[in-house]
């Protein structure tokens, strides 16, 4: 790899990645949604369709991670349709840039989630699983298939479905670190959901990996080979903080304190396994949950 395109990459997951490749050496380049005002970015303005294809052109890896924060607040309608219109516009106009200009990388990464199959129960979910209902999934779907005009043109395109990144500065799991701390934490609704959970460092190599390696394309579950059950995920965290984990949430109550985006995330089931990272020999870290918990604990 030359040099790295990374949109979105102020937050938690860009930020990581920026650090992995520029410790290793590799040149990343950010688009900013302001004036540009160091060497190594670039200004796009993702609302408008504006990119720079030229300033882009000898960046051979596109990594795009923009949208408003899922979690970020209640999802009223405005807030729907911010999390939508932020992920498709950006989206699309990089897809734009890259299918009809002076810049075409070999290699898209495009964030979407493990959202993508919806409250899905017991199912096994690899990458052939059919998309799910309800916000989120036809979210993900759509998001997806904005990148569909850069395939078109002939770009290795990776739809990359993330499961929850765990990282305790950040995202779900520093929302229930004080929870747990304070030793009230515990199951979520019945506890028997199906939680899919990376590493953020683990997440950092399967995104190097999938942008060497080009038999990668198309959908990949970027999660451990391990989902457990909501109570497993609260039982392995108490474990690790040596706290008591035995105050259930219930369903209602999450429902009532978060509305569809409970229902949809803390409350909704995905069995999800890294069928084609596995299928081409990605080396996953040994130690499951507990490991990754220890080490995000310890960043
Ligand atoms: N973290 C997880 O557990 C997880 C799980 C599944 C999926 N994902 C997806 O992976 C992506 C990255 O996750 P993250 O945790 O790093 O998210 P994050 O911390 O919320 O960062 C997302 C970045 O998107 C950009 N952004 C924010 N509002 C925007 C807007 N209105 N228009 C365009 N860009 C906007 C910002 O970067 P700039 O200011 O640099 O533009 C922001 O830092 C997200 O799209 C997220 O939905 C994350």
């Amino acid at each position: 790899m030359r040099r790295v395109a990374l949109a979105g990459g102020s937050g938690r997951i860009g930020a990581a990645l920026q650090r992995y490749w520029t410790g290793g050496g590799t040149e990343v380049v950010r688009l900013v949604r302001r004036p540009a005002g160091a060497p190594g970015e670039v200004e796009w303005d993702p609302a408008a369709g504006r990119v720079d294809g030229a300033r882009l052109a000898d960046c051979d890896v596109l990594v795009n991670l923009a949208g408003e924060n899922i979690a970020g607040g209640r999802w009223t309608a405005e807030r729907k349709r911010q999390l939508r219109e932020s992920r498709l516009q950006a989206t699309s106009a990089l897809a734009a840039a890259v299918a009809g200009g002076p810049w075409r990388p070999q290699v898209w990464i495009n964030a979407s989630a493990v959202g993508y199959y919806g409250d899905a129960g017991e199912t096994v979910l690899d990458e052939n699983a059919p998309q799910g209902s309800g916000f989120l999934a036809t979210l993900c779907g759509d998001w997806e298939r904005a990148t569909r005009p850069a395939e078109a043109a002939g770009v290795r395109v990776v739809r990359l479905r993330l499961g929850v990144v765990l990282e305790a500065g950040g995202g779900a799991l520093a929302k229930l670190l004080p929870v747990f701390r304070a030793g009230v934490g515990g199951p979520v609704g019945d506890g028997r959901q199906w939680l899919s959970w990376i590493g953020r460092d683990e997440l950092c190599r399967v995104v190097d990996t999938v942008a060497r390696d080009d038999r990668f394309s198309g959908a990949v579950n970027a999660v451990a080979p391990e989902p457990v059950r909501n109570a497993e995920f609260a039982a392995v965290l108490s474990r690790v903080l040596r706290r008591p984990a035995v105050v259930r949430a219930p369903a209602w109550a999450v429902g009532a304190a978060l509305g569809e985006l409970g229902r949809e995330t803390v409350l909704a089931s995905q069995r999800a396994v890294p069928r084609a990272l596995l299928a081409h020999g990605f080396d996953f870290a040994p130690g499951g949950l507990e490991s990754a918990l220890r080490a995000a604990l310890t960043e």
